[in-house]
């Protein structure tokens, strides 16, 4: 069984990254490698910063391991809230002000669409690699549906009528960016 770190303190994450790639591969978090510090994520793009924490770990501990980083993109809004999604409204991560700016942000838009684009960087045997996954889809008017996080409720995925909220978790899964880049990197480890 090969060991990944993942760049992330998340447990929640891990898990679900971990179910996707099977019982090969055994994910270790970042404390587990002994990175208990905050990594910085400084960066312009998402990119940049999968790239800016895939590196911090390997140039520390020398282990494979990959990071992610997401951001929702709307067109209306030149791109943002991107690299700055998780503290749009401010610091800390408040998921209620953020959607509540978003949709000051856009109101009377005409245009509404957006995307959510994960972005992961992953180090094997000193190489790096980069997968992206992304969904389409536009910003609601209103919030609806309580599952999720973040900006969820307000998110509707092209070709569908309601939003990431109001799906179940698989039904997201199967659908969106986070899901998309990680069975990317899972087919790229797996066929290795
Ligand atoms: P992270 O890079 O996964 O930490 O995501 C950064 C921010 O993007 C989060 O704090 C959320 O605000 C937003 N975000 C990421 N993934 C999702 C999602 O699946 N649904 C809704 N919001 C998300």
């Amino acid at each position: 069984m090969r060991e990944i770190v993942f760049a992330t303190g998340n447990a929640h994450k891990l898990a679900e990254v971990q179910a996707v790639l099977g019982d090969e591969f055994r994910l270790v978090t970042a404390a587990g490698a002994g990175i208990t510090e905050e990594i910085p994520e400084t960066g312009l793009t998402l990119e940049q910063n999968a790239s800016q924490k895939s590196h911090y770990l390997y140039e520390r501990q020398g282990v494979d391991c990959f990071a992610d980083d997401t951001g929702l993109e709307v067109d209306a809004l030149g791109g943002a809230p991107g690299v700055h999604s998780a503290r749009y409204a401010g610091e800390g991560h408040d998921f209620e002000a953020n959607n509540r700016l978003l949709l000051e942000n856009l109101e009377g838009a005409a245009d509404r669409s957006a995307r959510f684009r994960t972005v992961i960087s992953l180090i094997l045997d000193g190489r790096e690699y980069l997968f992206e996954g992304r969904v389409e889809g536009r910003i609601a008017e209103s919030r609806s549906g309580c599952g999720g996080f973040g900006y969820d409720p307000l998110f509707i995925p092209e070709g569908s009528e309601v939003s990431f909220a109001e799906m179940t978790a698989d039904e997201k899964n199967a659908i969106s960016h986070r899901g998309r880049a990680v069975r990317q990197l899972a087919e790229f480890l797996k066929n290795r």
